[in-house]
């Protein structure tokens, strides 16, 4: 056991396909704590509003959706690269809420405050309890401003839409790249602009461009940082001075 103290919260926050995900899963994993991505909330209620026909774009009828939906994130049940299960009415929608068409309007009901007000009390409980890295793009800023490490991951727009144009064809996805690109260059627009908790780094934030870099390249990076920061415990001897 090391023994040093890390950071009890972690907050990474970035746009879309910046890599995010796959860091914290694995400092998740490194450290022994909670993976928790909260995209995927908003993930959900879009995956429900299109199921039910209702509009994205109507602001009560998401706010209200977000406040009554029973959205359920378990343990992963099938290795078939999940971190989580998510559940709704019942369903698993794990993969569902990954297609373009939640990809499409998600961003729209994500600016909805109403909505994020209703997400936010979830967010905070789960985050509050400690030894947890929470994903998404104001866990830093408006989530847990209180987070002792927070980190902020980017990339050019066109490094991005090409992971995700990958991710999308590895899931047997039929999309071209310029219709990816175009999507993400919308989503990021209305993630970046929207007047609740836009898409920006937190005044402390470590921020790291990762264009070019592998995902090992930047998770040794971030664990360098994680480790100078670690505060050494006073039982473990060092020369304190
Ligand atoms: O990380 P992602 O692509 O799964 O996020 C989906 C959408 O949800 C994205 O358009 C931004 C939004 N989101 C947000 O506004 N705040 C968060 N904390 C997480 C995601």
């Amino acid at each position: 056991m090391d023994a040093r103290s890390f950071p009890l919260m972690i907050a990474i926050d970035g746009p879309a396909a910046s890599g995010k995900s796959t860091l914290a899963r694995r400092l998740a994993e490194a450290l022994g704590y909670l993976y928790f991505d909260t995209g995927v909330l908003y993930r959900a209620v879009t995956w429900a509003a299109l199921q039910r026909g209702l509009s994205p774009r109507d602001e009560a009828a998401m706010t209200r959706l977000a406040s009554e939906l029973a959205i359920d994130v378990r343990p992963p049940s099938q290795a078939d690269g999940r971190s989580n299960d998510v559940w709704v009415d019942g369903q698993d929608v794990t993969w569902a809420i990954r297609s373009p068409e939640v990809d499409a309007w998600v961003a729209a009901v994500a600016a909805h405050p109403g909505v994020r007000q209703a997400l936010l009390e979830v967010q905070r409980r789960i985050g509050r309890q400690g030894r947890v890295v929470m994903v998404g793009r104001d866990i830093g800023t408006v989530v847990l401003p209180e987070a002792d490490f927070k980190i902020y991951l980017d990339a050019s727009l066109e490094e991005r839409a090409r992971r995700r144009y990958e991710e999308l064809r590895a899931r047997g996805q039929p999309v071209s790249f310029d219709e990816v690109l175009a999507r993400m260059r919308a989503r990021d627009r209305t993630d970046a602009g929207r007047s609740v908790a836009p898409l920006r780094p937190a005044p402390d934030a470590w921020v790291l461009v990762t264009d070019g870099l592998t995902p090992d390249q930047v998770f040794t990076r971030v664990w360098d940082v994680l480790q100078r920061r670690a505060a050494p415990h006073p039982s473990d001897g060092a020369e304190a001075s």
